[in-house]
């Protein structure tokens, strides 16, 4: 079984190139089921995500090549409406075809992703706003089966501003009869490179990155070329990365407006960040100061960046809070920290860190993908030797990340 070793105690210096969004270009791939004809799409970073994406592509018919952060996507020749469930339970995102299926060719059937790790998830939004547009739902051998002759526009008030119902909703409206709005929309900026891409495809839609989003049917959408935004997450783990080990990292390539959040709390937190022309300067040299965080969904402080917060904290003095509120049950890293010599309490959603002054390398278990680099940050600064093992996770979301960590002066390696 594959694990990681980090042997801590190194201060991160240099400079780490942020690689393409893995949730910016999992909707992305998706959207080329709308488009009859071969796109390109470019930045995509070498993730199990983004493969099973592809694959997911392959068995509904589409033809695909892909090198080198690049992938030729043609949906002209589609076959298939129905999604494997081999695939879909590796990745909840495979849901997102639903959408552009059922907006092009009248007809998708997605086997439900059922619980994961991190809480139930359900994909009660998406089904409820599909049902306005005009699909006919009805599940069946575990499967959710949409559907619909042409799927007409709505006005749309979604009961919680999903990231992946908007996407969804968003693709499918594209090519739907008139004008579609949805209300309470999520703002995340991968919603926006979403948008940016159907619209350069041919697609008329305004108010992505606000709660209201007013979609414009067109009859078809024509294939384009596009490079897909940096990814936020990954450059925030680094930051943090670069605090706890007070390090001096340029993190290379991010967008800093979309990390407005991390940086607050990292500067109220006493960490030096430095917006420099081709990236952020982070700088700690002191000690770090304790936090209270809640996680929200965009502009607030991101779900994905909980777990390494908390690696965070566990070595910083006194009490620091975290409040969950976005996911029921993200806090399965705390038991693998605490087996580290982390202090972390946990009472419903939110967790109570009580800074210890320094942790030591234990074997831990990866329970998911933001949960694994978590672990791995907190060997970056833990005595000896830290063993990370189910580090399938982890390659769902950071490319090379040993190779960065490493040139970062990290000592931590891949055992096969
Ligand atoms: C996306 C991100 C994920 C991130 C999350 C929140 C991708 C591929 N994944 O996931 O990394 O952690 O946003 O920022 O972009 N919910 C429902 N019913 C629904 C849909 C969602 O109850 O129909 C609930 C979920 O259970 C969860 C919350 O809403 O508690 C947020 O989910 P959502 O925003 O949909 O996240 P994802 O799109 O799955």
């Amino acid at each position: 079984m594959a694990k990681i070793i980090v042997s801590g105690r190194q201060t991160l210096i240099g400079s780490v190139n942020i690689s393409g969004s893995k949730n910016a270009a999992l909707p992305i791939l998706a959207a080329c089921l709308l488009i009859p004809g071969e796109n390109v799409i470019s930045n995509l970073p070498k993730l199990l995500d983004i493969k099973t994406m592809l694959e997911v592509l392959k068995c509904l018919g589409a033809g695909i090549k892909a090198e080198n952060g690049r992938a030729w996507i043609d949906a002209s020749g589609i076959s298939h409406y129905d999604a494997p469930y081999k695939l879909v339970r590796q990745m909840r995102a495979s849901v997102l075809v639903m959408g552009p299926l059922l907006a092009r060719f009248g007809k998708a059937i997605v086997p439900l992703p059922g619980g994961c790790a991190i809480g139930l998830r359900p994909i009660d939004i998406h089904l409820k706003a599909l049902e306005l547009l005009g699909a006919k739902i009805i599940m069946h051998d575990g499967c959710v089966e949409a559907t619909a002759s042409r799927l007409k526009g709505q006005r749309i008030y979604f009961d919680f501003p999903s990231v992946g119902a908007t996407e969804n909703i968003m693709m499918a409206a594209c090519l739907a009869e008139g004008q579609t709005i949805i209300h309470d929309a999520a703002l995340e900026p991968e919603i926006v490179d979403l948008a940016n891409f159907l619209n350069k495809a041919g697609a008329s839609i305004s108010g992505a990155g606000t709660s209201k989003i007013e979609i414009n049917g067109v009859e078809r959408l024509n294939p384009v070329e596009y490079n897909v935004i940096p990814d936020r997450i990954e450059a925030g783990t680094y930051m943090v990365a670069a605090a706890i080990t007070k390090g001096n990292v340029l993190i290379k390539g991010c967008i800093p407006s979309h990390l407005d959040a991390v940086i607050t709390k990292l500067r109220e937190a006493e960490v030096t960040i430095t917006e420099e022309p081709d990236g952020v300067r982070v700088e700690m040299s002191k000690e770090l100061a304790s936090l209270s965080i809640k996680t929200m969904p965009y502009p607030g402080f991101p779900t994905d960046m909980q777990a390494q917060f908390m690696a965070l904290m566990a070595t910083t003095p006194g009490i620091s809070i975290i409040v969950e509120s976005v996911f029921e049950n993200r806090f399965m890293h705390v038991s693998e920290l605490c087996r580290m010599g982390a202090d972390i309490k946990v009472d419903g959603h939110t967790a109570l860190i009580r800074g210890v002054p320094s942790l030591s390398g234990a074997p831990v278990v990866a329970t998911d993908l933001r949960a694994s680099v978590a672990l791995i940050l907190a060997g970056l600064i833990a005595g000896g030797k830290t063993k990370v093992t189910e580090i399938h996770y982890l390659d769902r979301g950071y490319e090379y990340i040993e190779d960065k960590l490493s040139s970062l002066g990290a000592i931590i390696k891949r055992v096969e």
